[in-house]
């Protein structure tokens, strides 16, 4: 268990990565615990409607970062996911759900017949715009949750939204997929030139945007 100390100086440590030292490889069982993350984050109705793609392609790594504005992160990171989500929800899914839900906690069938209809009630969340931008946060809300996870690892990220979706679809070949590219996320560890890692947090003072009532 980490102190608070720990675990604040672990967000302190944590910065957006600009530049990563390509030589510099992440260990398998420190990258496990961070697929770990990924596989555990929280998700709204526990519905988990995304897919990570983790790449290790160097040639899909080199065209990902053309579709990325250049940026390098996605070429010299030790790993680099891609964060999808759902284009939309079928019943399919939720019964997906219920069904793992049965297969892990043993519910009654009355039970699952009750979620169904929670869930059902629930629909006007994945619905239309609003429902794709629904569909977004949850995954912008695992970047994070993993971000956090790296930072305690001492692992260094890059959350990575300057890309273009429509673009990493067609080269990951998701068009015709279900899941459609939300973000990328660089892992590694960062160069010592990479002058950012010096520079103090840019935040506004605690006291600005948390309150207490
Ligand atoms: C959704 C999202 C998208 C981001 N996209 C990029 C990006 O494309 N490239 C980049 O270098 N940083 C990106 N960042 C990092 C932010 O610029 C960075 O977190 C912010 O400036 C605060 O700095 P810090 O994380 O170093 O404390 C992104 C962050 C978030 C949350």
């Amino acid at each position: 268990m980490m102190t608070p100390q720990e675990y604040k100086d672990a967000l302190m440590w944590r910065y957006a990565c600009k530049k990563f030292d390509p030589a510099a490889r992440i260990a398998p069982a420190t990258w496990d615990a961070l697929e770990e993350a990924f596989h555990l984050a929280p998700s709204s109705l526990g519905l988990q409607l995304w897919h990570f793609i983790v790449v290790d392609d160097r040639e899909i790594r080199e065209k990902l970062c053309e579709a990325s504005f250049n940026q390098t992160q996605v070429r010299d990171a030790s790993k680099y996911v891609v964060l999808c989500a759902r284009r939309d929800v079928q019943d399919s899914d939720l019964l997906a759900h219920i069904n793992r839900a049965h297969e892990v906690l043993n519910t009654s069938e009355e039970r699952m017949q009750s979620a169904y209809a929670k869930y059902k009630g629930y629909s006007v969340f994945w619905q239309g715009d609003e429902g794709k931008s629904w569909m977004e946060s949850q995954v912008h809300l695992a970047a994070g949750f993993v971000a956090a996870a790296a930072a305690c690892l001492h692992v260094d990220t890059c959350i990575m939204g300057g890309i273009v979706p429509a673009k990493y679809d067609e080269i990951l070949g998701l068009e015709d997929s279900p899941y459609r590219t939300v973000l990328g996320m660089a892992f590694g560890y960062r160069s010592p030139e990479d002058a950012h890692a010096l520079e103090a947090k840019v935040r506004y003072p605690k006291d600005k945007v948390i309150s207490h009532c």
